[in-house]
């Protein structure tokens, strides 16, 4: 069942819903096709879109903001020293930002706009309609010129249906490493995307965590709170909320640990009993056994230069890579 057209309008703000939000059992279901998939396989997997229910999405914001979790506070250093750069390169320039969530490091970029007095368009995405609502308002209370064009949709989505910009030029921003989070395969895809959405001349930031010493990424994968374990275990809680599951969290623990020959994290979810789990409304039976894995996500950390040299075969040419003192993080700035 294809999404309801919505659009609402007011003042300088714009909200397009692309996705369907009231998902009908229909479309609930062919979206379990991935959780059927990935719970038949060996190994098992989960594709790692099933984190982000609201609580979800809230001890994500909480790891954001732990000790051990440095990839945010880096990048918003690295944003806070060279934003005013990034937009003498740019010039007047409309931003568009995929996932952009609460906004947060994006106000960064647009303080650096508006000291140079260019207008503040602004076009969050995001797959979450109220964290869309909610950023934007505030933005528009900060930003009393700025103008927001939210689009609630998947990436894909949002890519293929950008319209042309009335500013001189655009910049796509995709930060917070949220690129690590795909396969090589699914990266070259979304580059292509990215570039398919871009006129030649046009923009495109990207934040990347780089590879580091394991002791650093295990210990950022593994807080002394426990706060990546519940938003890894929450995994299990939201698919018997949308599937009529019966997983029980407590007979898993959370496992994460740095694969340093393919440079990833992975994190799983480890079965700590032999049992059964029944997914009612994917008509799921499934057998776990004791010490049994599900690999939740991979976050990739790379290199500067071969994200680059992709970046580069895939029609995005980097103009700059800006890093921290440690250089454990790089915002790279492409031009199609
Ligand atoms: C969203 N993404 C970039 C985070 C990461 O670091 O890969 C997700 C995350 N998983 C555990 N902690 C944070």
């Amino acid at each position: 069942m294809s999404p309801k057209p919505y659009s609402r309008q007011e003042g300088s703000l714009q909200i397009k819903l692309l996705i369907d939000l009231c998902a009908t059992s229909e479309s609930e279901t062919s979206a379990g096709s991935d959780v059927i998939w990935g719970l038949t396989q060996t190994p098992k997997s989960l594709p790692p879109k099933y984190f982000y229910d609201d609580l979800g999405s809230a001890l994500f914001e909480k790891i954001c903001d732990l000790p051990e979790y440095y990839p945010t506070r880096t990048e918003a250093e690295i944003l806070h020293q060279y934003a005013g750069e990034i937009a003498r390169i740019t010039g007047a320039c409309e931003l568009a930002e995929l996932g952009s969530g609460s906004s947060t490091k994006t106000r960064l970029l647009l303080d650096a706009y508006d000291a140079l007095g260019y207008p503040l368009h602004y076009l969050p995405i995001d797959v979450s309609a109220g964290i869309l609502e909610s950023s934007a308002q505030q933005l528009l209370a900060e930003y009393p010129s700025i103008q927001v064009q939210g689009l609630v949709s998947t990436y894909e989505l949002a890519l293929k249906q950008l319209t042309p910009t009335q500013l001189p030029t655009r910049m796509i921003c995709f930060l917070g490493s949220t690129l690590g989070n795909l396969n090589s395969q699914e990266c070259d895809l979304f580059f292509s995307q990215i570039t398919g959405a871009l006129a030649v001349g046009e923009y495109f930031l990207l934040g990347v965590d780089l590879q580091k010493p394991k002791e650093l990424l295990e210990a950022a994968y593994n807080d002394s709170q426990g706060v990546t374990a519940q938003f890894n275990l929450n995994v299990l809680e939201h698919l018997n909320q949308r599937f009529q599951g019966n997983f029980n969290p407590l007979l898993f623990e959370h496992w994460a640990f740095y694969n340093q020959q393919k440079h990833q994290i992975e994190m799983h979810l480890r079965c700590l009993h032999s049992h059964t789990v029944r997914l009612e409304a994917l008509d799921l039976t499934v057998k776990l056994e004791s010490g049994e894995t599900i690999m939740t996500e991979i976050s990739r950390k790379f290199d500067p230069s071969i994200i680059q040299q992709e970046l580069q075969a895939q029609g995005l040419k980097p103009l700059q890579f800006w890093t921290d003192p440690q250089q454990w993080f790089g915002l790279i700035l492409c031009q199609v």
